[in-house]
């Protein structure tokens, strides 16, 4: 197999520039992942730089674009992709070196939209009861481990990401919107209210294509524009 992978340290590089590795395929199992393979690509070149922790799909560490779409490579099998894999950096983000990405801003967008329960009376000694229906209606928004495989690959938030908060964080706005024990969601809905931020969502859906937990953010999205327009 090829591997073509975007090779850039700022340290000496002025632009990143392709990196060609070749694995002979007696050294992939028919079960291995693109992060074995990237293992063992670092074992060729150890400056070879890339995120991983979990190798579980768990931890949304090692978000990277393959072959055009962004991926966590630990559950990537290689026998999904070509012999000719391209591998870059997501994009819209800074790359501090090879496939490393800087996550700063979208930790902060994902912070801007206040990802906890806000519930009253706050009563630290009990929980916050709710009903098996009301419980159910967070499947699908409760399960993101923040890898921005939605977000950098969202052409709004490519264009303004200081501005529109990208779907991972909208992800986690609606989740609390939704959440029958919160009391801010009205307070949530006039924040994302404005032409620079939700209304900046044109469901393209690239976002729901690339997350690799079969989330749904666009949806996500949609469902708060129409709770917007009936609650505020
Ligand atoms: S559907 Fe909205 S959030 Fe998702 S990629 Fe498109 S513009 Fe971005
Ligand atoms: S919604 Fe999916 S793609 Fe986006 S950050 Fe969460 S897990 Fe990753
Ligand atoms: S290494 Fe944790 S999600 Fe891939």
């Amino acid at each position: 197999m090829q591997f073509i992978i975007s090779r850039y340290n700022p340290q000496i590089d002025k632009i990143p520039y392709d990196q060609t590795f070749e694995l002979d395929n007696t050294q992939i199992s028919t079960d291995s992942m693109l992060l074995d393979a990237l293992h063992l690509l670092r074992e060729q070149d150890p400056s070879l730089a890339y995120r991983s922790s979990c190798q579980e799909g768990v931890c949304g560490s090692d978000g990277m674009n393959v072959n055009g779409r962004n991926r966590l490579s630990c559950i990537t099998p290689l026998s999904d992709l070509p012999q000719k894999i391209v591998i870059k950096p997501m994009p819209g983000l800074p790359i501090i070196k090879d496939l490393i990405i800087d996550m700063e801003l979208f930790y902060q967008q994902y912070q801007g939209v206040d990802p906890f329960l806000q519930s009253e009376p706050l009563d630290l000694q009990h929980e916050h009861l709710q009903s098996p229906e009301d419980r159910a209606k967070l499947d699908g928004s409760y399960e993101c481990i923040l890898c921005g495989c939605c977000t950098t690959s969202c052409p709004s938030f490519w264009w303004n990401p200081d501005q529109f908060a990208g779907p991972a964080a909208l992800l986690a706005a609606h989740r609390f919107v939704i959440d029958s024990r919160d009391i801010q969601h009205v307070d949530r809905l006039k924040n994302l209210d404005s032409p620079t931020q939700i209304f900046r969502c044109r469901h393209i859906q690239n976002c729901t294509d690339a997350c690799p937990k079969g989330l749904n953010p666009s949806r996500a999205i949609q469902e708060l524009k129409s709770i917007m327009v009936k609650e505020i």
